[in-house]
Order: C-alpha cells, then structure tokens, then sequence
C-alpha cells in the first residue's frame, strides 16, 4: 500500500537565504501516528506548510497517498486537513459560519450533522454562534482543529495544536484524536510537549537545523537511547562521582542526580556499592523522550 505521505529530498530556501530545510527524507505510513520534533527553528511548520502546499519547496518531492502534490495540488489538498502553528480566521463569521464556508471551499454542501459532532467534541458548541473575533486564544485554536477536520481528510497534519489550550482540553482534544486515529486517519503533528509526542505518537521524527535527526518507532528510540537517570538521596554529603555520569549534587551534596551511559553501568554500580551505607534512597529511571531529543538536538538534560 503506498504510504499516506512520502517526502523524499525536501529542501526549502526562504527568499532571505535561510536554509529552512535540507534534504529531508520521512515516510509514513497509513493510519500511522507520527509525531515531529524539534526546537525552534529546526523546519518543522516548513516541512507541513510545503506537504500542506501553503508553502512552496526550493526541490523534493512529496506525494501523499500516492499522488505527487506538483502532478495532483487539488486533489492532494482535498486527502489532508492542517492546521497552522500561526492562526488567521475571518473575523466577519461566526463559529458555525467558519466551519460551512470551509466545508463549502471542499464542495460539501451538507455536513451539518458532522460541524455540530465537531462543535461538541471540540467543546465549541456553547461558542458556535459567537463571531470567530470574539474567541479566546485557545478557543481560535481549536476552531482551527474543527476547520482541518470538516471536509473529513484521511491525513490530518497539526502544527502545534495544543500550544495555549489549558489542560482538560487539551486531553479533551488528545481523546478526539486518538478516535480519530482509531477510525483510520492518519494523523502528523508536531509539539514542543515531548511528553505527549511519548504518549501519542507511534513513530518519531526529530529535525534538527533542516534535517532528520533521528526517524524511528517511539519505544526503538527509547530503548536504543544509552543513557539512564538515577536519583540518589543520602543521609551524608557525597560529592559527584568523577568520570562516568554527567549531573549535579543538591541539597549540600545529600542529593545527587544525573544520568550515564549504559556502557559504563558497571562504574557506576561500583560507585554506588562505595557509598552504600549512605544510601537513602535510589531511583534509577528509563530515559524520556525529552532526554533523546535534548541529546540530539545538542542540549544537555
Ligand atoms: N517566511 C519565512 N521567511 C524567511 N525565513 C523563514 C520563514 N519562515 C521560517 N523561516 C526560517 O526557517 C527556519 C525554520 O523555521 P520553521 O518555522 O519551519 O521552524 P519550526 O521548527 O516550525 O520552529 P518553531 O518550533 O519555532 O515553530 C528558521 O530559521 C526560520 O527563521
Ligand atoms: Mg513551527
């Protein structure tokens, strides 16, 4: 089956010479959950805004499920929904009013029962008749969400979509999509919550200066990432062991945390075996997604 996205050799040039973008090679799969990771100004909202075609690319290729988006712009843009990470809505509609006039864009003349599961789910239903200028920041946000998902795309790409929404909504918003994601559609986003991309999302791409850091399945990144945190407490000062942990001490050296390579587990073990009897406490811990993407996008924990 051919993938839901396949972007091969993507390069994007902005007109002031910032290289956005250098050669990114992704796929994904249909029905995947693929997350976008990077800090700010890695390229990600480039790589969705060219896939979205709201953005032109300097050379690649990117065809989405199957049909190349230079050969097929119309019908590549009707397959996917997307969100902007910077929001524009027309201030002279109401809520409702923004969703029909999409869906109308699409050439869906009757989706009213699908706009009002859309309002509900999205917990804009008290706010339908409300003109779009009248909505708080994170509302606008989601009046966004409603608007990539009314003409029903079976790719559904999102730049942030959880950046300023408060927390129940937030995982009001993560149930949505995951239904939607059950029911088959893909779904691409990109969000500086690492935690939820490590919850979310099945696969993983890291961009870094316009580039893929690293692609793989969440848990294969997890696991082949080398490193593991520990937290001791201690009921005497001990100072940081030399050599083979990187970290810091706290509370006047009653406390120690930090991370090392698994490879020089058999160190640290030692280490600990030395300073045993002033041991209160001990975690050792899994890293985290945020702890592979800080390693690889060269910022230390
Ligand atoms: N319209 C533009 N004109 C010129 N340069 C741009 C433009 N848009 C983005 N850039 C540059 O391209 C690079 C990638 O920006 P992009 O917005 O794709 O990053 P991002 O990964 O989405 O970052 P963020 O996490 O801040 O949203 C940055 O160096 C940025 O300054
Ligand atoms: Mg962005």
């Amino acid at each position: 089956m051919t993938p839901a996205l396949t972007i091969v050799g993507l390069a994007k040039r902005y007109q002031n010479g910032a290289d956005a973008l250098q050669g990114v090679d992704l796929e994904v799969g249909r029905g995947e959950f693929f997350a976008i990771l990077g800090p700010n100004g890695a390229g990600k909202s480039t790589l969705i805004n060219i896939v979205a075609q709201v953005v032109t690319k300097s050379s690649g290729h990117v065809t989405v499920f199957g049909l190349s988006i230079d050969k097929h712009p119309q019908r590549t843009r009707m397959l996917l929904g997307f969100t902007p990470q910077e929001i524009a809505l027309d201030p002279f509609f109401s809520v409702r009013e923004v969703l029909r006039h999409h869906s109308g864009y699409y050439g869906i003349t009757d989706n009213r029962a699908w706009i009002d599961e859309l309002l509900e789910r999205l917990d804009l239903a008290p706010h339908a008749d409300k003109n779009s200028k009248a909505l708080s920041g994170g509302m606008r946000r989601r009046l966004t969400i409603a608007k990539a998902l009314a003409h029903k795309p079976r790719l559904l790409i999102l730049d942030e979509p959880t950046a300023g929404v408060d927390v129940a909504l937030r995982h009001s918003l993560w149930a949505f999509v995951r239904e939607l994601h059950r029911n088959g559609t893909t779904i691409i986003l990109t969000t500086h919550y690492i935690e939820e991309a490590q919850e979310l999302a099945e696969r993983v791409a890291i961009l870094r200066a316009g580039q893929v850091a690293a692609c793989d399945r969440t848990n294969a990144l997890l696991a082949s990432f080398g490193y593991r945190r520990f937290a001791i407490e201690l009921r005497a000062a001990v100072p940081f062991p030399a050599g083979f942990a990187s970290g810091s001490t706290e509370a006047q050296g009653r406390r120690i945390v930090g991370e090392f390579a698994v490879g020089r587990g058999q160190e640290f073990f030692s280490w600990l075996g030395g300073i045993a009897d002033k041991v209160v406490d001990l975690r050792i811990d899994q890293p985290r997604l945020e702890d592979v993407f800080l390693h690889l996008t060269g910022k230390q924990t």
